[in-house]
């Protein structure tokens, strides 16, 4: 579905172009003050200056208390808070009749949300991709200890799910489907189809948005995942600490929590021992919800849907395509690339997070660390490892998992490092990688001056 519209939109570069440099000018402004080019999208997203001037605003000019109470400094939080849930419904076309949004601390916490409480039992299935955050791979733990079997679909080379092994049918009800709309690996959107492909042979879905959303419009009018799990600082790089778990009422009232706590029931009974949850996100929002940082979601979205997310996942799209082609243009004297690609070589169905190694003339690896460290001193910000998805580090880097289980069980608890892993695994496997991610207002020059730091590598070899 999102490669479709990928290929049916090619907005005019130049104007494009002209645009987002504009509004890096206006709301970015301290990235090229500080001579910074950051390209950790993935990691975290950037926030805009009117973001924090109208956060900062607020503030002022409001006297906010704890919500859910009836005194006028409650109530206003109250209602920033509801304003938040029901842009957060419109900005993803979700119908209020149909989905609810339940206020998490990221999108693991809404992962951990589900995962606790879906009622996994014998002969349910977890199935996944092997392409997933360690957030959605937790989830296997629930499912272990309630005697569901997790199924891992593999991999193809270019790291899209191979289509080899078919999704097994739920044969069970409580079968969960878990995949990530696009990889924070490799930049690869998985089909949006797999979500109806999965809910027609028995599961509900999971679908990991966290990747996606911040560079991709995410249409809940035309796909209804029963879960969907996004971090806004991914987003909109401002507030940290808040994200949601948009949920299917028809889903989360199957769920069974493990527990209660304060602000999730209607009543509790202390010497009766019983207790009575409220109804859908309320019974799932533990505790004191981080109101002050949740006012500042509406903000973040409105400047999002101002700039308008066709218009970034298209400028984005463009700017892969540039950084793909050179990355793939730096090459040794001898003709060799520099520049080991992990995931789709073009923009078809891939969005701009890039994974890579530099290969020395000699045709080893360079370690990722010293890249990443040396990159750090020139201002560049990428980032290196494993990514927290070690799927789909396995199938890129072709890690022999009889290897890769000896070297794990020979380190100690509090004695792992990837470095003290690229110790033991044979020395032509890298264990790790760099990732360049782009975002909102990443620039052609950003990419100039990576590939540029890049290209001091021709020629060299692995230092001994
Ligand atoms: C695809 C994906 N899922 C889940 C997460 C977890 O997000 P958070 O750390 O905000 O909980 C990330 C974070 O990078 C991610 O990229």
């Amino acid at each position: 579905m999102a490669g479709d519209i990928d290929r049916g939109m090619r907005m005019d570069r130049e104007e494009l172009r002209e645009s987002f440099e504009s509004l890096r000018r206006r709301e970015f402004g301290r990235l090229d003050r500080l001579g910074q080019v950051y390209l950790d999208y993935t990691g975290s997203g950037l926030y805009a200056e009117s973001q924090i001037e109208a956060h900062t605003r607020l503030l002022a000019d409001h006297v906010l208390g704890n919500p859910h109470s009836v005194n006028p400094a409650s109530m206003a939080a109250t209602e920033l808070v509801e304003e938040a849930r029901a842009r957060i419904l419109s900005f993803f076309q979700a119908d209020p009749e149909e989905y609810v949004v339940v206020f998490t601390s990221n999108a693991s916490g809404a992962l951990k949300l589900v995962g606790e409480a879906f009622p996994f039992r014998k002969g349910s299935l977890f199935t996944l991709l092997q392409d997933n955050h360690n957030s959605v791979n937790g989830i296997r733990s629930y499912a272990d200890r309630r005697g569901a079997r997790t199924v891992y679909l593999p991999l193809s080379p270019e790291l899209r799910l191979s289509r080899e092994v078919p999704i097994p049918p739920a044969v069970q009800e409580a079968s969960l489907f878990a995949f990530p709309a696009q990889s924070n690996f490799s930049g690869v959107k998985h089909p949006l189809e797999l979500v109806v492909e999965a809910q027609n042979l028995g599961y509900e879905v999971f679908l990991d948005a966290a990747a996606f959303v911040p560079t991709n419009p995410l249409d809940l009018s035309e796909v209804s995942p029963d879960y969907v799990a996004v971090s806004f600082y991914k987003m909109f790089g401002f507030p940290t600490g808040v994200g949601a778990l948009l949920a299917r009422k028809e889903a989360i009232r199957r769920l069974r929590r493990p527990w209660f706590a304060g602000g999730t029931v209607e009543y509790v009974s202390v010497q009766n021992r019983i207790h009575q949850f409220r109804v859908d996100a309320e019974a799932f929002e533990d505790g004191t919800l981080n109101f002050l940082s949740i006012a500042a979601v509406t903000p973040g979205l409105e400047f999002l849907a101002e700039v308008g997310m066709d218009r970034v996942r298209e400028r984005v799209r463009q700017l892969t395509e540039v950084l793909l082609d050179s990355l793939r243009g730096l090459c040794h004297s001898d003709g060799s690339p520099l520049v080991e690609i992990y995931g789709p070589g073009d923009t078809t169905d891939r969005g701009g997070t890039v994974a890579f190694n530099l290969r020395g003339a000699d045709g080893k690896i360079f370690p990722y660390a010293n890249v990443e460290g040396a990159a750090s001193v020139e201002g560049l910000s990428l980032r290196g490892g494993c990514f927290c998805n070690p799927g789909a580090g396995e199938t890129a880097f072709d890690l022999p998992a009889t290897e890769a289980l000896r070297c794990f069980k020979a380190m100690p608890q509090g004695s792992f490092s990837l470095d003290e892993l690229a110790q033991c695994i044979p020395e032509e496997v890298p264990v790790g990688a760099l990732r360049a991610s782009l975002g909102i207002v990443s620039t052609e020059e950003d990419l100039r001056r990576m590939t540029d730091f890049l290209g001091r590598y021709r020629d060299q070899s692995v230092p001994g």
